[in-house]
């Protein structure tokens, strides 16, 4: 089931999520939707807060060959952030409307603990882009988007276009 996701400047996304405590029927559908609406949109990742689940889960597929996916659900993801700092170019997100991009700074290698849906522990370096992705995705369950990485003058820009964008939607509904 695609699900739907929550946009900016909906303040729901400044929501720190709780950690979750164990793995249920639930979790395992939620997980499946979420992997679903991630692969419709297209993107490379999905925080449970985008889709209103206030939780410490997150899936990604960073392969980069559409023909092989390689669908991957990290529960309560921790990150030991590593390497120097590296622009991500054009990063983008589900919830940042008008398909708004901007380059970030990101660390290059991070070391990554979490559980899988069988609650095996994870744990792996990863570098570059698929570390990148998690570094986004992981931003999202402390209520960080990207657009708060990026500077001031960026991002009033992009807040005054983000308003007209809204009255014009509604002057349209
Ligand atoms: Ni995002």
């Amino acid at each position: 089931m695609i699900l739907d996701i929550v946009s900016y400047p909906d303040p729901r996304l400044k929501t720190v999520c709780t950690p979750v405590e164990s793995v249920n029927q639930g979790l395992r559908l939620l997980a499946d939707n979420m992997l679903e609406t991630m692969y419709a949109a297209p993107g490379v990742g999905l925080a449970a807060p985008q889709v209103g689940r206030f939780i410490r889960m997150v899936v990604v597929d960073y392969s980069s060959k559409e023909e092989v996916r390689m669908p991957r659900v990290l529960i309560n993801p921790q990150l030991e952030l590593q390497g120097e700092l590296i622009v991500s170019e054009r990063e983008g997100c589900l919830s940042v409307p008008m398909g708004y991009r901007a380059n970030v700074q990101r660390y290059s290698r991070i070391h990554l603990t979490a559980r899988d849906l069988d609650w095996n522990l994870i744990d792996e370096e990863l570098e570059n882009f698929p570390a990148i992705v998690v570094q986004h995705e992981t931003d999202h369950l402390d209520g960080v988007l990207f657009i708060d990485r990026i500077s001031r003058l960026k991002r009033t820009f992009f807040d005054s276009k983000v308003k007209k964008w809204m009255r014009k939607q509604k002057n349209t509904a």
